[in-house]
């Protein structure tokens, strides 16, 4: 019953659709009505009571029948896009008037387009070098079959049967048989596989032959009527072969690869006479993907499903040109190239030495690709270069750039590296992501600059040639400036330049300067800091820093307002490398003995986050916000366990300190300074 019911409601779509939407709409709610009162009949209508009887009804409403109105809606969705595309059938792109030549049209895709093409009106010249299908016995020809085939169904086409290579003779064919060439599609090829050591010469040059020279045989011979009527559209056929490669395919993949470069030049040329060229990088089934792709996706790879987009491409409506569209299955795709951000070898135009080492070293930047983007043409590509130059000469290093993430788990991190603890119940605000204040020691963002400079030869590349001995470096002095509110979370991306060299005879300073913005391009962090180069003075530059270079400050005469002393851990530096500066210096014993010291080293960034806290719990309630800036000298190192001790004199929002060693009395760190937004009314 349900079966008759469902055919009975098809006759009655089939009718209705010829209507409206709204008719269809109506359909719906009737049929539904209809079922629930033929559900009801049935129920009254059985012969005798049975048991649960009122259950099957309700089955009956709520499952069976609502896979029948499924059923029947999935039907209707079909004749309603039929119906869609009747109605459009104004619009039907058509292509009369049009002559198209379709290359290696006997089979496969060329036959697809042709047949399409011949359909909507073009007249085709069906070129096929008039081969059998199969290669065995028939003698008719593949060309003239698609021809009558077309003939058949009302169109016109004529076959021609000359190897693309006499491109001019293909040409002379449609210019002879309908006066014009308005379309080239450049599809013929051939295929027959060996791996690189066996191709021969003759085979490489066949199939280059067949696909490039031929292409560009009837490309160049239809081009003076294209020209001439300002209008032309040229399809070249690639293959994933050539984009991807192919095992035992170096031939054909060359020759593929090889119809990618003249598409982008024949679009350019044929720019200013409304000549497009696009290429279609089809995979239809065929003996070069059977046995290797599985059955399923085998069966879809239909031709007739691809040579739709190629036919839009060829329609006067596509403005496409130099556009490469991948396609199989009733799917499409644009593929285009793109090129990554790179990375700059040389820092000034004086230094022109580039080291493999240094390439090496940089090779994930080379090879980044994160911010890739494509490239629209040539003078792009050099006018990218003169910029590189241009800001070499200007030494705006602006190259020197890197991404920093960070969490809620680095922030943690970093604060059990500088020594903040759960004993200190205010802590917590730097130990607690859910902690109601949670934030960040300002401290914290020196890493993305160091991780820039440590990343790059951004030190290295402000010295003299011959001078950038970076085994024997030590960390000078540091600045570091909060501009804007800090979030917990987020991506910086940091911009360093070296912004001054000084020659100190026993060493060199190179004097840094990062930025760093958040996603939105606002700037958060400002960083100098002065790395001490040693033995690469004497090569005769200034002494003295030039402005902006900012200097450190005495601390006042007074015996200190406040001090607090904080006692290192003996896995301080353990931890603090977990943020980031993995020097073995500050963790590997026969490192350490190396550079000089009889244990592994604090690192100085983490001394300074040891003052920055106590700064803050002193004079800021523990909180960030007031940080506004920090600078420190850097005097000795502390070895790990040792106590450290903070003195600090207040002056209005400036909070002068110096870093001692407790045990030895030793400077740490001297000249330093932490300002603050505000003082809180607390103090
Ligand atoms: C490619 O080279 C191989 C090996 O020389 C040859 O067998 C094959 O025919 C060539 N391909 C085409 C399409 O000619
Ligand atoms: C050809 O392509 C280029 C780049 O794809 C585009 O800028 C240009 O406008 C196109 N020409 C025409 C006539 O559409
Ligand atoms: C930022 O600070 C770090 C830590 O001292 C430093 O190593 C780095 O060079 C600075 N960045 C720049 C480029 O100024
Ligand atoms: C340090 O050197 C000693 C002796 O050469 C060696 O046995 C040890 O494994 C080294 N330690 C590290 C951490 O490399
Ligand atoms: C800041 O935190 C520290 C450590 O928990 C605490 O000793 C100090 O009193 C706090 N400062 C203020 C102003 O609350
Ligand atoms: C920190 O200081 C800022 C600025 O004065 C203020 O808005 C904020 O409420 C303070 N936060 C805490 C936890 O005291």
């Amino acid at each position: 019953m349900l079966r008759s019911n469902t055919e009975h409601i098809f006759k009655i779509i089939q009718i209705v659709i010829e209507f409206d939407n709204w008719s269809l709409f109506f359909l719906f709610f009737f049929t539904i009505l209809f079922f629930i009162i033929k559900a009801i009949q049935d129920f009254f209508a059985a012969p005798s009571f049975e048991p649960k009887r009122e259950i099957q009804f309700i089955k009956k409403i709520f499952h069976i029948q609502i896979r029948e109105i499924i059923y029947i809606f999935r039907g209707a969705k079909a004749m309603e896009s039929f119906f869609y595309r009747s109605k459009m059938s104004g619009d039907l792109m058509r292509y009369d008037g049009r002559v198209a030549i379709v290359t290696g049209a006997g089979a496969g895709l060329g036959r697809e387009y042709a047949l399409l093409l011949a359909e909507r009106g073009a007249k085709v010249v069906v070129n096929d070098l008039g081969g059998t299908n199969s290669g065995e016995g028939a003698s008719t020809r593949a060309a003239d079959l698609v021809v009558n085939e077309i003939k058949s169904k009302g169109g016109i086409a004529v076959a021609d049967y000359n190897s693309v290579v006499d491109g001019a003779k293909v040409v002379e064919t449609a210019i002879d048989n309908f006066g014009r060439v308005d379309i080239v599609i450049n599809n013929a090829g051939i295929l027959r596989d060996r791996s690189i050591l066996k191709i021969s010469d003759q085979d490489w040059d066949l199939v280059h032959d067949v696909h490039l020279k031929g292409s560009f045989k009837v490309t160049q011979a239809a081009w003076p009527h294209m020209k001439k009527q300002n209008y032309g559209r040229i399809i070249m056929t690639s293959s994933n072969s050539g984009i991807y490669g192919n095992f035992g395919q170096a031939n054909y993949s060359a020759a593929k690869m090889g119809l990618i470069g003249l598409a982008n030049t024949v679009a350019i040329e044929g720019d200013k006479y409304n000549i497009h060229c696009n290429v279609i990088i089809p995979t239809a089934a065929s003996r070069l993907t059977q046995g290797i792709l599985p059955d399923m996706l085998f069966d879809e790879l239909k031709p007739q499903l691809i040579a739709p987009v190629v036919a839009y491409l060829c329609h006067k409506l596509c403005e496409d040109n130099g556009t490469y569209i991948e396609s199989a299955a009733g799917w499409a795709a644009k593929v285009h190239s793109v090129r990554g951000k790179g990375c700059v070898l040389r820092t000034s135009i004086e230094q022109d030495i580039v080291t493999p080492e240094y390439v090496r070293d940089v090779w994930s930047k080379v090879t980044n690709m994160k911010d890739a983007q494509h490239v629209d043409n040539i003078a792009e590509v050099s006018g990218h270069l003169i910029q590189v130059l241009e800001n070499l000469q200007d030494r705006k290093l602006n190259d020197f750039e890197d991404d920093f993430k960070f969490s809620a788990k680095d922030l943690i991190l970093y604060a059990l590296g500088i020594g903040a603890t759960v004993k200190d119940a205010n802590d917590l605000r730097f130990l607690y992501e859910n902690d109601a204040d949670f934030q960040p020691i300002p401290s914290f963002f020196v890493l993305p600059g160091l991780l820039l400079s440590m990343s790059t030869n951004l030190v290295s590349s402000a010295l003299p040639e011959g001078k950038a001995d970076l085994t024997n470096i030590l960390h000078g002095e540091q600045y570091l400036e909060i501009c804007d509110d800090i979030p917990t979370s987020g991506s910086l991306t940091s911009t360093g330049e070296v912004f001054d060299v000084m020659d100190k005879g026993s060493g060199a300073v190179v004097v840094t300067n990062t930025n760093s913005f958040d996603e939105n391009g606002r700037l958060l962090v400002k960083n100098q800091s002065s790395i001490f180069v040693v033995g690469a003075g004497k090569f005769g530059g200034k002494k003295n820093p030039v402005n902006g270079v900012i200097p450190i400050l005495p601390a006042p005469k007074r015996s200190p307002d406040f001090t607090i002393q904080y006692k290192t851990s003996k896995d301080q530096a353990a931890l603090y490398r977990l943020s980031g500066d993995l020097n073995p210096l500050h963790i590997d014993p026969n490192f350490s003995l190396i550079a000089g010291y009889k244990i592994p080293i604090l690192h100085g960034l983490c001394s300074m986050g040891f003052s920055v806290r106590a700064v803050l719990a002193k004079y800021a309630n523990n909180n960030s916000s007031l940080f506004k800036c920090v600078k420190v000298r850097f005097a000795a190192p502390i070895i790990p366990g040792q106590t450290l001790k903070i003195d600090m004199w207040k002056e209005g929002k400036r909070i002068h300190f110096v870093t001692s060693i407790v045990e030895t009395g030793k400077n740490v760190i001297i000249g330093a300074y932490m300002d603050l937004k505000e003082i809180t009314a607390k103090l």
